[in-house]
């Protein structure tokens, strides 16, 4: 379905939240350029942001607003004909000849996805903005494009009341009598929270609400998170779940950026470029050439910048951490790996008259006898300070110790008399 107006531009079927000033900052850049890239991470918002402001920008493009979705679209010739077919015009099968069509109007390309395809897309866009001097071109990818003379809108998370009330709705969505209540509601800040206001997770975790309770969601989450996934109309396979919507940039990052990338995951909050150095450094990377890989990162939306007071800081989304968490602990389990292997598993006996640790638990015990705090242990594990806190109060219970020294001392010795 599209809406009127000369062109394909798609209909939106939700309703959108917030995002009015990346939408008047696109308009504005559309004003301003021939050429403006919508980008940010994975879920976060691009493809509306782009489409509300197709929308919003449609009546300065008489001749059309045309738009293609490239997300299939594997190398130069389909992406020729993906355009050629938008514009109903399957004869085209050159960028040059995409050009011709385009000459002396004044029209809009919406390219949506573009990622995958740097080189095609940024050859077809210059030969679009060489070939005719009124037709624009509005591009959405999360890498930025080579072209001369890009806009760049930058599409951040939503804030947190933001994403409160996207969830809210979305679970409307999926069961009428949703609502909040003043016992619920921490349960959904600390989701949306967790969720750090990506839209596609929050969505995808609104989906959910059909079969669990808030709070049961929320502590399942933190252990499931790679998989959560609602009940999926969506048609972009790599939206399906978190994981295949993360694991979508991690392929399109060369052997540099990977190791970075899994590197920075074990940082917990914003940092600045020397701790990016020396976590670099000590992956492997020579340490001159670190902050020009973290700048690739960037530009792959993988690294968020913040600029602050005190000079220019960096961090990873949870969703981004999660995956290179992941990815390293693979690596280091992996059998030709040179590293030394891991500690084996914690101990848990079972005991006679005690439950036993899921293996969660046994973690969490691990690393109290580490000394880590509940926060820390947050942290390392990437779920939230509320579950760990769960997890120790569920350790003393079902082991029927006192303390976290009682179980760091059982963790730590050998003392059988004592057991989880
Ligand atoms: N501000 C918003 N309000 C409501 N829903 C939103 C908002 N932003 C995004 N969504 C929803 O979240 C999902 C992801 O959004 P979108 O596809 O625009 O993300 P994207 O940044 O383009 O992701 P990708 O990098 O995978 O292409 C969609 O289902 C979309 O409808
Ligand atoms: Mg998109």
């Amino acid at each position: 379905m599209t809406t009127a107006g000369k062109g394909n531009l798609p209909v939106e079927y939700t309703s959108l939240a917030g995002r009015a000033e990346e939408i008047a900052e696109g308009l504005l850049g559309l004003s301003e350029s021939r050429l403006v890239t919508v980008t940010g991470p994975g879920g976060v918002g691009k493809s509306r942001v782009a489409t509300r402001v197709a929308h919003g920008a449609r009546r300065r493009f008489p001749d059309g607003v045309w738009y293609a979705e490239l997300s299939h679209v594997a190398d130069e010739r389909s992406l020729v004909a993906a355009v050629a077919a938008t514009m109903g015009r399957p004869e085209l099968t050159t960028a040059e000849e995409v050009a011709d069509a385009f000459a002396g109007w004044r029209a809009l390309l919406v390219l949506d996805t573009c990622e995958h395809l740097m080189g095609p897309v940024s050859r077809l866009v210059e030969a679009v903005l060489r070939g005719t001097g009124t037709t624009k071109v509005l591009a959405v990818s999360r890498v930025l494009l080579t072209v001369p003379g890009q806009r760049v809108l930058t599409v951040g998370p939503l804030p947190e009341h933001q994403a409160l009330a996207l969830l809210v709705e979305r679970a409307r969505a999926v069961d009428q009598g949703f609502e909040l209540t003043e016992a619920t509601r921490p349960f959904a800040e600390e989701i949306c929270r967790s969720l750090e206001g990506v839209p596609l997770a929050i969505e995808l975790a609104a989906g959910c609400l059909r079969s669990l309770p808030l709070a049961e969601l929320l502590e399942r989450m933190d252990d499931r998170w790679p998989d959560l996934a609602g009940s999926s109309t969506n048609v972009l396979a790599r939206q399906r779940d978190l994981r295949s919507l993360v694991e979508w940039s991690h392929a399109l990052c060369g052997a540099e950026q990977r190791v970075l990338w899994e590197a920075l995951s074990v940082l917990s909050g914003s940092f600045p470029l020397e701790v990016a150095e020396a976590a670099g450094a000590a992956a492997g990377l020579p340490e001159a050439d670190v902050a020009a890989v973290l700048c690739d990162l960037v530009d792959h939306s993988v690294v968020l910048r913040e600029p602050t007071a005190d000079g220019m800081r960096y961090r990873l989304l949870g969703l981004y951490r999660r995956v290179g968490l992941a990815r390293l602990d693979g690596r280091q389990r992996a059998p030709l790996d040179r590293t030394p292997p891991p500690p084996p598993p914690p101990r848990t006996p079972p005991a006679p008259r005690a439950a036993p640790l899921s293996p969660r638990e046994a973690q969490v015990a691990t690393l109290i006898a580490e000394g880590l705090t509940n926060l820390q242990i947050a942290n390392r594990l990437v779920i939230s300070k509320r579950t760990v806190d769960a997890h120790v109060r569920n350790i003393l219970a079902k082991s029927n110790l006192a303390s976290r020294t009682h179980v760091a001392a059982w963790v730590t010795t050998e003392d059988t008399s004592v057991r989880l």
